[in-house]
């Protein structure tokens, strides 16, 4: 099967992180592109579905369900010869779905806030990612970690300097904290459509183009080895 669309998985243990925010912003700004794009949702909370159910026509993101790790890498593949870009929205735990989610991905994105609990929250979740992608048979995926709700902080310089330390990036874009954000997704879009000029759009444009560019550095190789990943599903 040919394979030519950038698989990305949005993963984070902690509940309410901006996993499901990430997950349709990124497809906003790259079906704006003119990129023909799909949300696999794999949390049962069907936050993406159900978003997507309120979208006003010609929204132009297809949303597709998907709950379980073996599904994912049957299917994702299939979609991915399909489709331009794939993002998996996962749910705020570590278990199967996500195993299966980075597994299939050409990059996982994990959205996080600096500091206090949340920033507590992101080393289980950093630690399973990493020991997936370690155990890839073929090319593992990039980690990329957005800063989300975040203005610059120490606690941010902080952490920084303890994932340099590590196989995972700390992408340059950060997402501000906007009110337009839960605005848009209430009214069924996102904050591209619901107000191009607020600075979030902008921010939401500039994380696809950094995302591409850290998943495209993935050698096409990559693209063959999800039958052998299917072996090691849990
Ligand atoms: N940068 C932001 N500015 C303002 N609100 C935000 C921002 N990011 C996320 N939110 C809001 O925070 C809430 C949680 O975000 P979201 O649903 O994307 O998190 P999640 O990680 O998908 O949650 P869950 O773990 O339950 O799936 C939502 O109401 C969303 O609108
Ligand atoms: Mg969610």
């Amino acid at each position: 099967m040919e394979r030519t669309g950038l698989v990305i998985t949005v993963a984070s243990q902690k509940g309410g992180a901006g996993k499901t925010t990430v997950a349709t912003g990124l497809a906003a700004a790259w079906r704006a592109e003119g990129l023909k794009v799909i949300i696999v949702d794999a949390d049962p909370q069907d936050t993406a579905s159900s978003w997507a159910a309120k979208s006003p026509e010609g929204q132009g993101v297809d949303v597709v369900s998907v709950e379980q790790g073996r599904l994912l890498i049957r299917q994702v593949p299939k979609l991915a010869a399909e489709y331009d870009r794939v993002i998996i929205d996962t749910p705020p735990r570590l278990g199967a779905e996500q195993r299966g989610a980075v597994l299939v991905a050409d990059a996982v994105v994990i959205p996080t806030c600096c500091g206090g609990f949340e920033g507590d929250a992101l080393g289980p979740t950093l630690d399973y990612v990493e020991t997936i992608a370690a155990s890839h048979p073929g090319v593992p995926p990039r980690i990329l970690l957005v800063l989300n709700k975040m203005s610059r902080t120490l606690l941010c310089d902080a952490l920084r300097a303890d994932v340099a330390e590590t196989e995972t990036t700390v992408l340059k874009t950060e997402i501000p904290q906007r009110v337009r954000i839960p605005e848009a997704q209430s009214a069924g879009q996102t904050v591209l459509d619901y107000d191009p000029k607020d600075p979030a759009a902008k921010t939401f444009v500039r994380l696809a183009q950094e995302v591409e560019s850290h998943a495209f550095t993935i050698s096409p190789e990559n693209h063959d080895s999800e039958t052998e990943a299917d072996g090691h599903a849990a």
